[in-house]
């Protein structure tokens, strides 16, 4: 075990489980292993029950709103982002957008929910104690937050924290889509309930969604699905579910690099 990664988990509370004096680096418990023979889902919608938990979203943004083509180019996006009213009561509410951070060539892009209170005064995602876990969570599994990039469903805080509502997720998903499609990253990994159900269109518990392999998008980028960092200071004992996670999309990314699984066709 490296050294810094066992600092890593026993910060995480996750110190216990881990084999010691394993031969491997990290051993792989046969949940969290892929098997050779993946069979993979045709897309996130076969991995998932069928059944849409999302109310049909009330689509028209609000009048007077008018959203033209998403920018090509980072930038640009970012000050569509920054400029967005199509959500009345969050472009109201917010002290400013969320529009993500990290690194643009990142081949992970962690998705979370949606800005907090600290989120939405700073201006960056996963900033508050839940971001200080994430960035432990990625450590543990080799990435420094500076490594990967970091968006949420929502670029706005939801008053009071609420859950999203579905037209404020479809509003706003296509922000999302666009980052995918200039990131282009090998994996996804969607943090929490919310972002999973929105990303896979479904209400299928996370406990069901967490341990397989997803796709999204229209590049089928491999999505994979673990706990929320909030969800884990009120709930410790998953972090032992989140550490398998972690290792089970490690390895993924490490299958999609040595070119046994494809990675949604990015570059
Ligand atoms: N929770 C999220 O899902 N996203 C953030 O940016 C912060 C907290």
């Amino acid at each position: 075990m490296n050294p810094l990664r066992n600092a890593y988990l026993e910060a995480l509370g996750i110190d216990r489980w881990v084999p010691r004096g394993a031969v491997e680096e990290v051993a792989e418990p046969a949940a969290a292993r892929v098997p050779p023979s993946i069979s993979l889902p045709a897309s996130p919608r076969t991995e998932a029950p069928a059944r849409a938990t999302i109310p049909a979203p009330r689509l028209a943004p609000p009048a007077g709103y008018v959203r033209g083509p998403l920018a090509d180019d980072w930038p640009g996006l970012r000050e569509q982002v920054a400029g967005c009213t199509a959500c009345e009561q969050l472009c109201k509410s917010r002290t400013q957008t969320v529009f993500g951070v990290g690194n643009t060539r990142a081949e992970w892009l962690v998705i979370g929910e949606a800005p907090g209170a600290e989120e939405d005064r700073q201006g960056e995602p996963f900033v508050g104690r839940a971001g200080q876990l994430l960035n432990a969570m990625l450590l543990a599994i080799g990435l420094p937050r500076e490594t990967v990039f970091i968006a949420n469903v929502l670029k706005c805080r939801p008053p009071g924290n609420r859950d999203p509502r579905p037209e404020e997720v479809s509003n706003c998903l296509p922000f999302l889509s666009k980052q995918i499609a200039l990131l282009k990253p090998k994996i996804l990994l969607a943090v929490g309930r919310i972002a999973a159900q929105n990303l896979l269109a479904t209400d299928v518990p996370l406990s069901r969604l967490r341990g397989k392999l997803h796709r999204f998008g229209e590049a089928d980028t491999p999505l994979v699905i673990t706990y929320h960092p909030a969800y884990l200071l009120r709930a410790p004992a998953d972090k032992r579910k989140a550490w398998e996670d972690l290792k089970f999309a490690r390895a993924i990314h490490a299958r999609i690099l040595g070119g046994s699984l494809a990675d949604g066709g990015s570059a």
